[in-house]
């Protein structure tokens, strides 16, 4: 007897991609980015992606999870934004768990975290001026991506109307 089940529901691979960019905008304001965020979250969501994206001086560095074949459709689609330039795929790879599960998209600006939090980051990842400089190492931007999950959501938690 064959070993392959007759289900054929089975879950979608799920896969995590990350990416790196340069920022387009003139004069990138609170704003934009709030409505970046707020378009993005919900297309994923109805694609059940979910992940964050960051601001470090004039870099983004966005993680995406979520069904390889949903994930794929998007990177295409936000690399083809005139709003950055100059897309490097830093990683693609199948995941059992996601590690972003809490939102479709968040979107920070590492410049705006409270001083000591931005410090904690410079202590631990490489600068450049006053920013943290985004490397092409994957492991360590997906340790930075998770980093600042960790703060948003602690934030999150200190004043949660903000
Ligand atoms: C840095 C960056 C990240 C983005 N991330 C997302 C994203 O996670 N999800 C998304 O739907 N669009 C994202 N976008 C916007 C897309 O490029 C595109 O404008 C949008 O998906 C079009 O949405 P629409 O099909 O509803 O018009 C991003 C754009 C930029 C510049």
């Amino acid at each position: 007897m064959s070993n392959q089940s007759a289900d054929n529901t089975q879950a979608p691979l799920l896969c995590r991609l990350i990416y790196k960019s340069n920022t387009c905008w003139d004069d990138l304001s609170n704003e934009m980015l709030v409505d970046l965020a707020k378009q993005s979250a919900e297309n994923n969501q109805a694609m059940d992606v979910s992940g964050l994206l960051v601001l470090s001086g004039e870099t983004f560095l966005q993680v995406l999870e979520g069904p390889s074949d949903a994930v794929n459709a998007l990177y295409v689609k936000i690399i083809a934004d005139p709003r950055h330039s100059s897309p490097r795929l830093l990683s693609f790879e199948p995941i059992t768990s996601r590690q972003f599960s809490e939102w479709s998209m968040h979107v920070v600006d590492l410049y705006d975290l409270p001083i000591h939090h931005r410090g904690l980051l410079a202590a631990k990842y490489p600068m450049k001026e006053d920013y943290i400089e985004i490397s092409d190492d994957s492991a360590l931007n997906l340790s930075l991506l998770l980093d600042a999950k960790a703060i948003c959501l602690s934030e999150a938690e200190r004043d949660p109307l903000n």
